[in-house]
């Protein structure tokens, strides 16, 4: 009995289900508290603390789902591409084109039993909430491995997809397929759900995506399908993608705030009826205090109600909670969108 997972399988007669992106460290004391003693390395790599970090919004908050604290990036390694977390973000110790086309197969349950071993411990505690597993898309993984780091413009991967197209589309194929495999292993470990963030795939042309990218995400979210799970799949900007996405086996896909939450339902109602929709609130609000918050939430709520899209929707930010989020705000956004 989860309104989560009902949502995503369109049929929520429950209140409607809150959880958010990030939800798990950044802007909560308590992360800070364990941040000062260990690096995110430490903090990802070592299962108790994995479950502990996972939780801490659980308990703090009424939040319907809790999503495992890991990183899209934790694969990489596995992969042939290190990495570290500096202050200023995640930097390869390697990149570029090369990298991208000497990767190495993904050997799950050796590689990441780390991840597994984590997913069982929080099972075991948290026994009533669904937990969420995620994997980055292929296209947002090849720009962390084209570019060294989070990007601005993306320059050098979209030269390469544009200059180097055949072995851009190898590369991706090659890490959707690890992907898959990762994505079972999380299953088969507990997650009762999987999200894929394809959080920097706006960035290109809904042409390009379609020629280039869809073809691995294609297989990356059917065959994670198949694992027997909901799929959710997130991308930013996400209107131009949203017909592409309705083509999937999604259960769910997870939307920015920059339409309007109806305008976004009658998109994919247009292509395939029925699907879910996650999202849409800007993620600058949970910053502010609550009474300027809360007109932010009324007017999506509202939205929702007229379009009678209640049973298939659920409350989050459309891209992650930013270190500034003010966590008096989020506990009553989470009331206000359970009462409604
Ligand atoms: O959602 C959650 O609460 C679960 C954990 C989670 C993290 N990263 C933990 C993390 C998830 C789902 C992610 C996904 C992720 N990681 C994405 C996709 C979602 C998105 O926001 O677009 C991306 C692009 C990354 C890559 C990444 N990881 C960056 C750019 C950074 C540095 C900047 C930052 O703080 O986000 C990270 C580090 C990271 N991953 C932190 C956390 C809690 C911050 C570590 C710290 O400094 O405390």
């Amino acid at each position: 009995m989860s309104n989560y997972l009902d949502a995503l399988k369109g049929k929520n007669e429950d209140r409607i289900p809150v959880w958010f992106m990030r939800q798990a460290g950044r802007y909560l004391t308590e992360y800070m508290e364990i941040k000062e003693s260990s690096s995110f390395r430490e903090m990802s790599h070592t299962p108790e603390i994995m479950k502990e970090i996972t939780l801490q919004p659980l308990k703090r908050y009424d939040l319907d789902a809790a999503i495992m604290f890991s990183d899209i990036l934790t694969c990489l390694e596995y992969m042939g591409a290190p990495f570290k977390f500096t202050d200023s973000g995640p930097k390869l110790e390697s990149h570029g084109t090369e990298i991208v086309k000497n990767l190495t197969p993904l050997k799950p349950e050796e590689d990441l039993s780390y991840v597994g071993k984590g997913i069982q411990l929080i099972k075991q505690e948290e026994t009533s909430r669904p937990l969420i597993g995620f994997v980055g898309a292929p296209f947002t993984l090849l720009s962390y491995l084209v570019e060294g780091g989070t990007s601005r413009e993306f320059f050098n991967t979209k030269r390469f997809l544009m200059s180097e197209s055949s072995a851009a589309v190898s590369a991706l194929d090659h890490i959707s397929t690890q992907l898959v495999s990762y994505t079972k292993f999380q299953v088969e470990s507990g997650v009762n759900a999987i999200q894929i963030f394809d959080s920097w795939g706006g960035v290109l042309s809904r042409k390009e995506y379609e020629a280039l990218v869809f073809p691995s995400l294609e297989k990356l979210v059917n065959q994670t399908a198949q694992h027997g799970v909901p799929v959710t799949l997130y991308a930013q900007p996400s209107s131009h993608l949203l017909s592409l996405f309705a083509r999937l086996d999604v259960s769910a896909i997870s939307v920015d705030w920059r339409q309007d939450i109806s305008d976004y339902f009658k998109i994919v109602d247009s292509v395939r009826a029925g699907i879910a929709l996650q999202g849409n609130l800007d993620p600058i609000v949970p910053t502010l205090n609550w009474d300027l918050a809360k007109p932010h939430v009324d007017s999506i709520l509202k939205s929702i109600k007229q379009g009678g899209y209640q049973s298939r929707f659920i409350f989050n930010v459309g891209h992650g909670l930013t270190p500034k989020t003010n966590m008096e705000t989020v506990a009553s956004i989470i009331t206000h969108v359970h009462q409604s």
